[in-house]
């Protein structure tokens, strides 16, 4: 096999020596010899590796080649890519016997899973950061004086009047920017909400949601009542004596499908017979690929649903900022529950993000990524029919992960066998409520799969080890 000195300096440092030698093809010979280069300390953390182009010249292999293996040693944890930077070896690629004994170095951090697909992250590869700096910039550069005093709990009237455009055009909010509260994601609202006692138990939740979400209710001393679901959505006959309802209606979450037309306005004829609220979370409305738009609830009735709405799937979890869209009735008892100073979104953050959604950057940002999920669920609808034809995927029309339907009892099998092959994801069990007893919750087995997590040039690999999870039926 070949032998060849790297000798791209400029780009990576150092020549480098490498020697395509061992079984397998070429791309795994390369594989072997850069993880070798890595553990061997020859490759530093932080190096720059030569671009797909150059090696290939350089070592005289396709380029394809180079663009699996790095693609490869991404998804095992050894090199990192980044848009605008290229391909570097991990910064706790360290060789082993460095670790914890240089003095002042700190010792590499476990390894993640090789192959992400737990639902929860939006492809964090795409964040906008040249469009989010110009909005950062221009907001600093333009904001008054006073911006930088203490922050208004209601949150700034730029970004609520931002929001005040864009929800009624793009979810079928209706709103005006008195309504709007901004707060610092989906999880802060439900705290203000319930530790801030605006909102008050029992609380009807879906029998499918995030644990998180239910542990911090019952934290609140908030009791959440299980609501059985079906093909339509959730059972809006089952709701009873609650004093309201947290609903994922765009896309329920995590199982996948919209609530059903007649259903929604059966919720709000509940709501208004019963003086009870409806909680909206609207986590991902913006991602929808096959169906047509589905409005926020909140747009049938403003006075009987708090509409909660975060850029933690749009654009960043770490970005911290979400809204609420509240009834008249809530506002007063919400920024009580703030207090007199804005203590958790920043307040350039929220100028930033005023003007990011102002210039249109938001849209663009969403459709682009819009695009790219769509095609990351063609791909592994795609995959899956082609490798494992007899599990069928659903929940796809919209949002950021997928429901796979497993054989009935083989999804704890199933998880612990992706697990084994590296591949990380959560089976449906873990969002089922811890009441939801049969069979007033039909419960199926299912495999939830995050297809948004995994970085562009890390899915194919991710998608391939997914499929060989799946044992001939
Ligand atoms: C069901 C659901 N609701 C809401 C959110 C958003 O939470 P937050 O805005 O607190 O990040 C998520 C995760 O992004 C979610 O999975």
């Amino acid at each position: 096999m070949s032998e060849s000195w790297v000798n791209s300096a400029e780009r990576i440092g150092a020549d480098l020596h490498l020697e395509l030698s061992g079984p397998g093809g070429r791309r795994a010979a390369l594989i072997h010899a850069l993880r070798d280069a890595v553990r061997g300390g020859r490759l530093a953390p932080g190096t720059r590796l030569p671009p797909y182009r150059s090696l290939a010249a350089d070592l005289g292999v396709a380029r394809n080649t180079v663009a699996d293996a790095y693609a490869e040693l991404v998804a095992e944890g050894w090199l990192t890519a980044r848009q605008g930077s290229g391909t570097r070896v991990a910064e706790r690629a360290e060789p082993p016997r460095h670790a914890g004994k240089v003095p002042g170095k700190t010792p590499p951090r476990a390894r993640g899973p090789r192959h992400n697909l737990r639902q929860g992250t939006p492809d964090v590869s795409g964040f906008p950061r040249g469009e989010w700096l110009a909005s950062y910039r221009r907001a600093l550069q333009q904001a008054p004086n006073e911006v930088f005093g203490p922050g208004d709990p209601a949150g700034r009237v730029e970004l609520r009047e931002a929001l005040a455009e864009y929800l009624p055009r793009a979810r079928g909010v209706r709103c005006d920017p008195d309504r709007i509260v901004i707060c610092s994601g989906f999880a802060h609202a439900l705290r203000l909400l319930f530790e801030g006692r605006v909102l008050r138990s029992p609380l009807a939740v879906e029998a499918y949601g995030l644990p998180f979400h239910r542990e911090l209710l019952t934290r609140a001393g908030v009791r959440t009542v299980p609501l059985p679901l079906d093909e339509d959505g959730a059972r809006i006959d089952r709701l009873g004596r609650e004093r309201g309802v947290l609903l994922t209606p765009a896309h329920q979450f995590p199982t996948g499908g919209p609530l059903h037309a007649a259903r929604r306005a059966a919720v709000i004829d509940w709501a208004r017979a019963r003086d009870a609220v409806i909680v909206e979370d609207d986590y991902d409305g913006e991602f929808r690929y096959d169906r047509k738009p589905v409005g926020a609830v909140q747009g049938l009735d403003p006075e009987r649903v708090i509409f909660v709405g975060s850029v933690s799937k749009s654009l960043s979890p770490a970005v911290r900022l979400g809204w609420m869209v509240l009834p008249e009735r809530y506002v007063e008892g919400v920024l009580a529950a703030k207090g007199e100073r804005e203590a958790w979104a920043s307040v350039l953050d929220q100028l930033s993000l005023a003007d990011f959604i102002a210039r249109g950057s938001y849209d663009r940002h969403v459709r682009r990524m819009r695009q790219r999920y769509r095609g990351r669920r063609d791909r592994l609808v795609a995959a899956l029919a082609e490798r494992a034809p007899h599990i069928e995927v659903t929940g796809v029309a919209a949002g950021l992960h997928a429901v796979l339907r497993l054989p009935p009892g083989t999804e704890a099998a199933t998880v612990a066998r992706a697990e084994r092959a590296g591949v990380a994801l959560d089976g449906l069990a873990a969002f089922r409520h811890p009441g939801a007893a049969e069979p007033a919750v039909a419960a199926y087995d299912g495999l939830v799969v995050g297809y948004a997590t995994p970085s562009e040039h890390a899915y194919a690999v991710a998608l391939d080890a997914l499929c060989a999870t799946f044992p001939d039926p």
